[in-house]
């Protein structure tokens, strides 16, 4: 059953205008800080999409701490935005900042490699499996450089993705399915080239697609997050994991695992914790404590096939780079974050956090008798408006229901919680206390009581 059945919609529109009045009372200094920033910035933002807060205008940062945001109007937050995923460390927490402070004394960056790179590398091999790993100031360039590998040492034109899967900005990345024929992601901004000829996309958990679209061995690599978590968290079905490394095995095809987001599921992702077995691993956000940094890590075989490309110029024009990539700020950030920050036993605190909001909002919309749902993904729960959890990421985007979104995030705005923008999702950091959460939960409570009358 779909929301719109649920609740009766011209009382939310009532409560999304008196929310979004509220959010515009009580915040006249991000008000006008945005007005002043109209004038130089495009869109009044640094970047497009701090535009899309649910208030009409951002809430313009003045401090953040641990699971805290205090905002320009001095409002105090319990954020379980978490930068989507950038500040799953704790914002600011404390050894990153020593190790980024005392870094910065001592050079930033100077196309020389510190010990750092090697501790950290020494760190994902630890949790991921993998050795052989670059580092990058995003995820996006990890993905980006990982598919230009698979092509290079595989000699195969295209890659395959799941329909709306998210990998950041990455060309090949922005297709969709319309029927069986591949087109571009609606609104995709100046496309190179026609997507159809660079991507497959196949829906998630369906392993006969996968096999007719793997079958003609033309693909050079699968980029995947172990489930999909940027169209809502679309969880795999028992046995596709095992289904998708044994066809991607069998012809020939590289498996590129992409942790950014999944790396709530634990100190290795949800590689560890699921046992897979990438050729490829990329992450990003969280591993630098909010420092820019993302990486790749290959398996030995990749690694060699890497080497025994002569002619491919890795090292100046070839397409792989970045003259920040792997300097030393970033990395003694993702040295630190990892080492002492996003430490086993904080993932041991934090899953915990992510089920008790779990369980609060299962509570809430069982004994509202909503048909809603909730899914867990490690550290992070999402709550979404159908009765059962989608299987795939057309039936998931299917559930999407903005106006609703709008209010339940505009509703815990004015009241002191931060989820993420673009999803109803809540991500546990080790600052986040059972308080935070419970504190969400009765948000939460009121939020729906309202939403129902
Ligand atoms: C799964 C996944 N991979 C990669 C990225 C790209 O990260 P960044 O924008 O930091 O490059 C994102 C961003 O949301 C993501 O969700």
């Amino acid at each position: 059953m779909s929301s719109a059945r649920a609740v009766d919609r011209s009382r939310l529109e009532g409560l999304v205008a008196r929310e979004l009045e509220q959010f515009a009372e009580a915040n006249p200094r991000s008000q006008d800080l945005f007005e002043r920033a109209r004038g130089t910035l495009l869109g009044g933002v640094p970047m497009s999409w701090m535009a899309r807060w649910a208030g009409g205008f951002p809430l313009f940062l003045g401090e953040a701490s641990g699971a805290r945001i205090v905002d320009a109007d001095g409002h105090e937050y319990v954020d379980l935005c978490l930068g989507d995923t950038g500040a799953m460390a704790g914002h600011s927490p404390a050894a990153t900042v020593a190790a980024v402070a005392e870094q910065a004394a001592r050079g930033v960056t100077a196309m020389l490699p510190s010990e750092d790179a090697i501790s950290a590398a020494e760190e994902l091999t630890r949790r991921f499996g993998l050795r052989g790993w670059q580092f990058t100031l995003s995820a996006t360039d990890a993905n980006r450089f990982s598919i230009r590998l698979a092509r290079e040492i595989t000699e195969r034109p295209k890659i395959l993705v799941f329909d709306y899967c998210y990998h950041g900005t990455v060309d090949e990345t922005f297709a969709t399915l319309d029927g069986d024929r591949v087109v571009a992601r609606p609104g995709n901004v100046g496309p190179p080239v026609d997507v159809s000829l660079t991507t497959k996309v196949v829906q998630w958990n369906d392993a006969d697609a996968l096999e007719r679209a793997l079958a003609l061995s033309d693909v050079a690599c699968v980029l995947a997050e172990p489930a999909l978590t940027n169209i809502g968290i679309v969880l795999p079905q028992p046995g596709f994991h095992d289904t998708l490394r044994e066809l991607t095995r069998r012809t020939g095809t590289l498996l590129i695992i992409d942790e950014t987001h999944t790396f709530s599921g634990g100190p290795g992702g949800c590689t560890a914790a699921w046992g897979l077995e990438p050729d490829v691993l990329t992450i990003g956000k969280a591993i630098g404590g909010g420092v820019p940094a993302g990486a790749y890590g290959v398996s030995d075989e990749v690694a060699a096939r890497i080497a025994a490309r002569e002619d491919a110029d890795y090292e100046d024009v070839g397409g792989i780079g970045g003259t920040l990539a792997g300097n030393a700020l970033s990395l003694a950030a993702v040295r630190a974050t990892l080492t002492e920050v996003l430490t086993e036993e904080a993932f041991g605190r934090m899953i915990p956090l992510a089920a008790r909001f779990a369980a609060g909002v299962a509570d809430v919309i069982e004994d509202a008798g909503l048909p809603w749902h909730v899914t867990e993904l490690g550290a992070r729960a999402e709550y979404r408006f159908s009765a059962t959890p989608p299987r795939n990421g057309a039936e998931s985007a299917a559930l999407g229901d903005e106006e609703l979104e709008r209010f339940l995030h505009l509703y815990s705005l004015n009241r002191g919680v931060l989820i993420t923008p673009f999803h109803n999702m809540a991500l546990m950091s080790p600052a986040t206390s059972e308080a935070d959460v419970d504190r969400h939960t009765a948000v939460f409570t009121e939020a729906v009581r309202d939403l129902l009358g």
